[in-house]
Parts: C-alpha cells; sequence; structure tokens
C-alpha cells in the first residue's frame, strides 16, 4: 500500500481562508490516479481549519462555551475540503471515501488513544482508497481537540506498514535553514535522528494549531520506522509525485529511522 499526505499548504492557499488549490489539487490526484497501486489518502485542514482553530484556540481544547460554534462551523469547513478532494480524486478514477478521523480513533489529551484500523481496512478491501483529514474531535479530557493529518499518517503508517509514504508539501523537502527566508538554504536528501538534534538549535520556534515543524519531522521519523520508504516531496512540482510513487528519482528528503 501507498499511503500519501496531500499538504493543506499545497492544496489551499493558506493564508486566506477557505481558499482550495482546485487545479494543484487536480493535477496531484490525476498523479495519484497513474499509480494503479492500492492507496490510502490524508490531506491537511489548510485554510479550512487553521485560520479559524488558531482564532478560538481550538487547539487548546475546551475553554469556555464561546468555542463551541468555532467546533462546529471548523467541522464543517473541514469536510468542505475534503468533499472538494473527493471530487478531484473521483475526477482522476481514484475511488475515493470519506474516513474521518473519529470514526477510527478516540482522543484524549490531545492524543490519539486507540485507533482501529477496520473502518479503512474495510474500504481497502473493496478496492475503494480511503481518505481522511486533519480534524476537530471529540476529546476525552480536552473535550475537543485537533488531530491533525500526521497524527493519521502515523496511526495508519503503523497499522498498515505501507511500502511508501509519501508527504506533498509546498517545498523540496527539509532544509539546513529557511528556504523561503534564506536563498542559500540547503536541502537535506536524507533525514534521521541526528538531523533532528541538529534542528533544534536551529528551529524557527514557529507553530500552528498542529505543533511546529519540529514536532511534524519527529512524527515522520516514527512513521519512517514503519515503511519501506518516507519521503517529502514539493507537490507544487508537476511530475514529483507521480515520479515518487513510480520509484524514480526526485529532488526529495528522504526520512530514515535511527
Ligand atoms: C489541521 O490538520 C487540522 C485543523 C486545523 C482542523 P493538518 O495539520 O494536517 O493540516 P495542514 O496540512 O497543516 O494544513
Amino acid at each position: 500500500m501507498i499511503l500519501v499526505k496531500l499538504g493543506g499548504s499545497v492544496i489551499t492557499d493558506k493564508s486566506r481562508l477557505k481558499t482550495f488549490r482546485k487545479a494543484s489539487c487536480d493535477r496531484l490526484c490525476t498523479e495519484l490516479g497513474q499509480a494503479r497501486k492500492a492507496l490510502a489518502v490524508v490531506h491537511g485542514a489548510g485554510s479550512f481549519g487553521h485560520i479559524e482553530a488558531k482564532k478560538h484556540a481550538l487547539h487548546k481544547g475546551y475553554r469556555s462555551d464561546s468555542q463551541i460554534q468555532a467546533v462546529a462551523s471548523v467541522q464543517r469547513d473541514v469536510r468542505e475540503l475534503n468533499l472538494k478532494v473527493l471530487g478531484s480524486l473521483l475526477d482522476s478514477g481514484i475511488r475515493a471515501v470519506s474516513v474521518p478521523p473519529a470514526s477510527a480513533g478516540s482522543f484524549s489529551g490531545g492524543k490519539l488513544r486507540s485507533f482501529s484500523k477496520a473502518p479503512f481496512e474495510m474500504q481497502l478491501d473493496l478496492g475503494l482508497t480511503p481518505v481522511s483529514f486533519g480534524d476537530v474531535v471529540p476529546d476525552r479530557t480536552m473535550r475537543f481537540s485537533i488531530c491533525s493529518g500526521d497524527l493519521m499518517m502515523e496511526a495508519l503508517a503503523k497499522a498498515f506498514k505501507p511500502k511508501l509514504v509519501v508527504f506533498c508539501a509546498d517545498v523540496d523537502g527539509v532544509f539546513d535553514r529557511d528556504p523561503k527566508r534564506n536563498p542559500r538554504a540547503e536541502l537535506i536528501t536524507e533525514f534521521d535522528e541526528s538531523s533532528l538534534r541538529s534542528m533544534r538549535r536551529t528551529e524557527a520556534r514557529h507553530a500552528d494549531v498542529t505543533g511546529s515543524i519540529y514536532g511534524k519531522l519527529e512524527r515522520m521519523l516514527v512513521i519512517s520506522q514503519h515503511c519501506e520508504k518516507c519521503m517529502i516531496v514539493n507537490g507544487n512540482v508537476p511530475g514529483r509525485l507521480r515520479n515518487a510513487i513510480a520509484g524514480k528519482q526526485v529532488v526529495s528528503t528522504l526520512v530514515v529511522p535511527g
């Protein structure tokens, strides 16, 4: 099986509320459609989730009744995005079905406490492509919390041991410095535990409602222990995802365990 995350920064314009990047999403789905392999997809929330979730501090859990309206509307918004992604996938010939995180997992303290692979397995057995996403979820201790798409990627990687895991980002991979600010930033082609340790010192302490880059990379390192190959590719460059799936050499960061 191949497990792919379509990052929210690729399929949406993260700076503009609820702005779907249809052309990018359609192209990525066409590339996925050419894979002809068993597939599970997870997508981020991008500007359909992050902006309002941050505004109402939904990642901190219940603080006051004033957040409840936002719990409902962010849930609605990420489903709106999910429907758009399903549309792109179906148009590309992929028989996609939606599996929201809370239908497979239960959460407390912002963490996934139990996960059932059955809802995904049943779809895969039928030749369908399950599609999950970052979402607002019920949480036993916080009353609600945010489940990131990356958390679902980790759960799915552990449950299905995919051959290949691909994260589609809006950059070529992990750089030694912020490539958006520093033109001399260099791509790290192989990222491991020691790369993470050296990042701790230099990491920009920038975090959104699902955490910092550091936390995301920590999670990818865990994922890399449960698959043959885990990589980050630039989803904005046509062909990168298709070539990565075809096993060709592509500009990327390979995330390797140990
Ligand atoms: C975010 O999920 C979920 C919500 C804010 C509701 P992700 O963290 O996976 O989304 P992206 O990929 O960063 O946009």
